[in-house]
C-alpha cells in the first residue's frame, strides 16, 4: 500500500477555493483509534461551516481536511482497538476528515452499517433521519392524527420528516423556496409543499389547516420565516428550533405570549439525547430505510476533486436532498 493518498487539505478558513486537492501521508490510527478507507462523505452543512471557521464546538487545527459524516471499511486499528473492526463497513459520524482516502475515526463512535443498507446511503441516511425523528417524536412529541410544518422540506431532514410523520399517521404541510423544491418535496408524501419565497405562503399553511394552525413546527432555517411560527401554531402547538440555516437565529418569544396562545417553543440538539444503536428508534429507522419504506434522498454524487464546486453550490442553495462525495465508492 502506498504512503500517501488523495485529501482535501486546507490551511486557513474561506470560502470552497480554500479548499485544495493534494497528495499528503496515509494517516496511522493512534490508541482508540480505527482507520477507514472512506467510501462515500455526505455534503453536510457542518463541513462547509467548518470550512468558514463557523464551528466552536468541535476542535480544527491546520492542514485541516473537512468531511464528517461518512461511510468506509475499517483497513486498520490503533492500540486498544479490537482487531475485529478491521474489515467492518461503518459509519462515522464524530471526526472530520473524510475528504481523503483514508479518515481517522474514534473507535468507540464508529456504527456498523446493517448488512442490508449500501455504502452511499449509509453516510447519509442515519444523520437526518435521527434529527428529524428527535425532532418530530421527542422535543416536539408529534401524536398521531396531528399536523406537523417543515421548513427547508426539500433538505434531507425535512424530507425524512415528511416520511416520518406521514407514517405515524400526521398531515405534513413543508415551506421550500422555489417551483422546483416544491415539486421535489411533494413526491416524498407531503400532504401540501407551499413556496415561501412567494408571498402568501403563511395564508396557504392556514387555510391548509381550515385556519386551526399547526401542531408542531421543526425549523432549522431561523429567520426571517421564523418570525410566523408563533402566529401558525394551534392551540397547544410546538414549535421545535434544531437550526438556523438561512443565517440568523429567531428572535425571543416572551411568556405571556406563550401563556396567551398555550403554546410551547423548544429547541433539539441531538447528540446528547441521541437513542443508541440497538434501540427501538434505531431499529425502526433501519428496518424503513433497508426495506425502501423511506427514501433517502441522495440526489447527487461528485467526485472527490469536484468537492469546491459542490461547496459552492450548496451554500448558493442549489442542492435538493442530499448530495454525496464517492472517494472509494462501493469498496465492500
Ligand atoms: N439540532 C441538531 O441536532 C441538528 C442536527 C443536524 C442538522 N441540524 C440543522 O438542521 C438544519 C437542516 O439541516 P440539513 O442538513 O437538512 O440542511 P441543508 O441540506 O444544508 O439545507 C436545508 C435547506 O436549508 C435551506 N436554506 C435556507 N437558507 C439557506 C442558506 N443560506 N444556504 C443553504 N441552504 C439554505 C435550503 O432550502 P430552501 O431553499 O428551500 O430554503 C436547503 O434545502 C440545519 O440548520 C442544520 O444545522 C440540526
Amino acid at each position: 500500500m502506498s504512503n500517501t493518498m488523495q485529501a482535501i487539505q486546507m490551511d486557513a478558513f474561506g470560502g470552497p477555493e480554500a479548499m485544495e486537492l493534494r497528495d499528503v501521508e496515509v494517516p496511522q490510527p493512534g490508541k482508540g483509534e480505527a482507520r477507514l478507507k472512506v467510501a462515500y462523505v455526505g455534503m453536510n452543512p457542518f463541513d462547509a461551516m467548518a470550512r468558514a471557521g463557523k464551528i466552536d464546538f468541535m476542535p480544527i487545527s491546520f492542514p485541516f481536511l473537512p468531511g464528517l459524516e461518512h461511510t468506509g471499511v475499517v483497513d486498520a486499528v490503533g492500540e486498544g482497538v479490537d482487531t475485529n473492526l478491521i474489515g467492518q463497513r461503518v459509519i462515522s459520524r464524530a471526526n472530520f476528515g473524510a475528504y481523503a482516502e483514508f479518515s481517522i475515526a474514534t473507535a468507540d463512535m464508529l456504527l456498523t452499517l446493517d448488512d442490508r443498507i449500501d455504502l452511499k446511503t449509509g453516510c447519509v441516511y442515519r444523520g437526518c433521519s435521527f434529527t428529524a425523528w428527535h425532532a418530530l417524536h421527542k422535543a416536539g412529541r408529534l401524536q398521531a392524527g396531528e399536523t406537523c410544518l417543515l421548513h427547508s422540506a426539500a433538505g434531507p431532514i425535512g424530507i425524512m420528516g415528511a416520511q416520518i410523520a406521514k407514517s405515524k399517521g400526521c398531515t405534513v404541510i413543508g415551506l421550500a423556496g422555489g417551483p422546483d423544491k416544491v415539486e421535489f418535496s411533494k413526491t416524498f408524501g407531503a400532504d401540501s409543499v407551499f413556496d415561501y419565497t412567494q408571498d402568501g405562503w403563511v395564508d396557504q399553511v392556514k387555510a391548509a389547516t381550515d385556519g386551526r394552525g399547526v401542531d408542531v413546527i421543526v425549523d432549522g432555517n431561523g429567520k426571517p420565516n421564523a418570525a410566523h411560527n408563533i402566529g401558525l401554531l394551534a392551540p397547544l402547538g410546538r414549535v421545535v428550533y434544531i437550526g438556523a440555516t438561512a443565517g440568523d437565529m429567531p428572535d425571543p418569544v416572551d411568556i405571556p405570549t406563550l401563556i396567551f396562545k398555550n403554546i410551547s417553543v423548544a429547541g433539539m440538539n441531538l447528540a446528547p439525547i441521541e437513542d443508541p444503536p440497538g434501540s427501538d428508534t434505531d431499529r425502526t429507522i433501519i428496518e424503513n430505510v433497508a426495506s425502501g419504506a423511506w427514501q433517502v434522498p441522495i440526489t447527487e454524487e461528485v467526485a472527490l476533486a469536484d468537492v469546491a464546486a459542490l461547496h459552492h453550490r450548496l451554500e448558493s442553495r442549489q442542492i435538493m436532498g442530499r448530495a454525496v462525495i464517492r472517494v472509494g465508492g462501493d469498496i465492500a
